[in-house]
């Protein structure tokens, strides 16, 4: 089987390159490198420099290259850029995809798995979120994901075309081996901005938010390794390989930690006090994300197995303890 990972240059996209190769998947990676890495790229998979809105750079990787299936991870994703720069966002992830499809389409390649978030779910009306729960994005990033869904959902039906969605909540940790891990740029996320302080990138982390309606009035969201993530990718590609229907599934633990939590449990695992400084909401964060991932275990037959945030944290400092500025360019 050869499996080609588009944005297979970024953080889950590495991981999942490495996932596939170490169970020895033939890998084809494309990738544009506007934000990726080549470093992070497994030395095992063949790699092309292209961008998926470029149609001939994929009709010409389709007949080099006999593709059985698609993971698609060439996306942007930062909210709060998607925020102030909507049609970056609408032209990347949207108009993109619309060319990998044509693309997929016209060379016969009908089975695919892409990345999709719960920001589709936008401010959820309970937790834990289940797959059919209410979709109304709070931000372009969010409604992107969601249109790119159903423009999977109308080409399958029109075309033949076999998807899986899968909805990540807050993807965190790095590979075991410490070679490839979390780097963006700028970074907005919050386990890493937090480990920048013990690696005297800054003197404090931001708490965004005091007042929400939860236990200690920060932030809860539900932590999802990248190799559980990884993995879950592998279990969908093999589900569409024997014949699986298109679907949607949320990747989570199932268990939200707090910020407050979150810097608490980065104290514990550096030995650093990581000194927090308490500050207005971020415009919107819902208060609470938690995934139910049942459909993903009933069906994928999904089993996350690092749910210990300290495990997940410690993971996340082994890589960024040693490559403080991330890949070399
Ligand atoms: N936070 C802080 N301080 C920081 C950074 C973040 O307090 O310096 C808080 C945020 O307010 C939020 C939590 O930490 O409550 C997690 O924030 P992240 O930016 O790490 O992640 P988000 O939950 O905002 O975003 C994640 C994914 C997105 C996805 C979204 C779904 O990174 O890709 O979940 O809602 F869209």
């Amino acid at each position: 089987m050869t499996v080609l990972v588009l944005g297979g240059a970024g953080y889950i996209g590495s991981h999942t390159v490495k996932a596939l190769c170490d169970e020895g998947t033939d890998v084809v990676v494309a990738d544009s490198l506007v934000t990726g890495y080549r470093a992070a790229v497994d030395k095992r998979a063949r790699f092309y420099e292209g961008d998926i809105s470029d149609i001939d750079f994929l009709d010409g990787l389709f007949e080099k290259e006999k593709i059985d299936a698609v993971i698609h991870f060439a996306a942007f994703s930062l909210v709060g850029e998607s925020v102030t720069n909507p049609l970056k966002y609408y032209t990347n992830n949207l108009c993109g995809t619309k060319v990998l499809l044509e693309s997929m389409v016209k060379n016969g390649v009908n089975k695919i798995v892409f990345s999709s978030t719960a920001a589709t779910y936008g401010e959820p009306e309970r937790v834990p979120i289940m797959e059919n729960d209410r979709t109304e994005p709070t931000n372009p990033y969010g409604e992107t994901k969601l249109a790119m869904e159903k423009m999977f959902k109308w080409t399958a039906a029109a075309h033949g075309l076999r998807y899986v969605s899968l909805r990540y909540f807050n993807a965190c940790g790095a590979d075991a081996s410490g070679t490839i891990g979390e780097a963006h740029n700028p970074e907005s996320h919050l386990i890493p901005l937090i480990l920048q302080v013990p690696n005297g990138k800054r003197d404090h982390v931001s708490i965004f938010g005091t007042d929400y309606p939860t236990a200690d009035g920060t932030c809860i969201r539900d932590y999802i390794h990248v190799t559980d993530l990884a993995d879950a990718h592998i279990l969908a590609v093999k589900y569409l390989m024997n014949g699986g229907k298109s679907d949607i599934f949320n990747l989570g633990n199932g268990v939200g930690f707090s910020v407050r939590e979150v810097i608490d449990t980065a104290r514990k695992v550096t030995g650093h006090p990581i000194p927090a400084e308490e500050t207005p909401r971020r415009a919107g964060d819902p208060a609470q994300l938690i995934a139910s991932s049942q459909k993903a275990k009933d069906i994928l037959g999904w089993k996350p197995c690092h749910d210990s945030l300290e495990e997940i944290i410690a993971s996340a400092w082994n890589w960024h303890k040693n490559h403080p500025n991330g890949y070399e360019k």
